[in-house]
């Protein structure tokens, strides 16, 4: 028997960096993200007779990019897997294969994708074989949080809080923004982002960053609810910046900016500052440039993507 499922990735805009516990993945900061609907897994199960469980990529003409896991990845997607086949006291075992319609392991939250996709997946198989109750999504959400914290957040579109181990939609407007990557690099990072949740809390500048995540987390309520869009733009800005200052000063010090971020980034800033609008910006524990435009900014986004695309990649 085969299962299929698929899920869509997901950008923070208040940043979930730093937990309280890292075996549930509990997040020391509440966090808000945005869906992006476009980007998405793809995850497929099939049951085997084999004495393991193991991970094959995906052939799927929708998957345009197939992830090279490392065995590291491949362990963590397999340890998950069998978390959920403990929630069912399943015994048996399969064969999941994966694949992206965007690039992997370059800050653009594939994790998110990939882990709520197997969880989805997974809880549609297990349910089947073991005649289960069918699960609502809320409690596959908080599942699928303890393989990857970032992926509870993409069982609900588009808006979502995530606080502790409770995340839900919430209501704000702007329900149909544009989103554009402009990719600088494919390249694997070097540090993945549970190392980085480690790593930010030996940095002299965590102290009071739970408060001032918490704080913008209020002022971007604020500023999308009413729609002061610029004012949502500065507070993305500095929510980003400060999460990549943390990376920069903990003990071990690490990075994901590169020159061609800081250009992109440069561009983006000037583009705000001369037309007195643009999109908000932000980045993941990578360098690449996210946008996210409102729907009536169709050709504002154009532009930049035109203009972007002179020199770089953009989705
Ligand atoms: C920088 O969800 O990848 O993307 O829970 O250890 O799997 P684990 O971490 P992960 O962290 C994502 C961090 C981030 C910010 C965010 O998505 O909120």
């Amino acid at each position: 028997m085969k299962w299929q499922a698929e899920a869509p990735t997901n950008i923070a805009l208040i940043k979930y960096m730093g937990k309280k516990d890292a075996t549930s993945n509990i997040p020391l900061n509440a966090s808000l993200s945005y869906t992006l609907d476009n980007l998405r897994s793809f995850v497929e199960l099939e049951q085997t007779i084999n004495s393991a469980d193991s991970w094959e990529p995906l052939q799927d003409p929708r998957a345009t990019f197939i992830p090279e896991l490392n065995t590291i990845e491949q362990q963590r997607f397999l340890r998950h897997l069998a978390l959920l086949k403990k929630q069912f006291n399943y015994t048996g075992n399969f064969i999941v294969r994966s694949a992206n319609n965007f690039p992997a392991g370059c800050g653009l939250a594939s994790s998110a994708a990939s882990f709520a996709a197997l969880t989805l997946c997974a809880v549609q198989a297990l349910t089947a074989l073991s005649h289960a109750e069918p699960m609502d999504r809320t409690a596959m959400a908080e599942l699928s949080r303890q393989g990857s914290g970032s992926s509870c957040r993409s069982f609900f579109s588009p808006w979502v809080l995530w606080r502790d181990a409770k995340v839900a939609k919430v209501n704000l407007p702007y329900q149909d923004l544009l989103h554009h990557v402009a990719v600088v690099s494919h390249q694997k990072k070097l540090v993945n982002s549970s190392e980085a949740h480690r790593r930010v809390q030996t940095s002299a500048l965590f102290n009071g960053r739970v408060e001032r995540a918490e704080q913008r987390l209020i002022e971007l309520s604020h500023s999308l609810a009413h729609q002061e869009w610029r004012a949502a733009y500065l507070t993305v800005w500095q929510e980003f910046w400060d999460m990549h200052a943390l990376f920069q000063t903990a003990k071990q010090p690490f990075g994901y900016l590169q020159p061609a971020s800081l250009t992109v980034l440069d561009y983006l800033s000037e583009y705000w500052e001369n037309n007195g609008d643009g999109p908000l910006i932000t980045l993941d524990a990578g360098p690449n440039v996210h946008m996210l435009f409102r729907a009536d900014q169709a050709a504002m986004a154009n532009e930049i993507k035109n203009t972007l695309a002179k020199n770089f990649e953009v989705i």
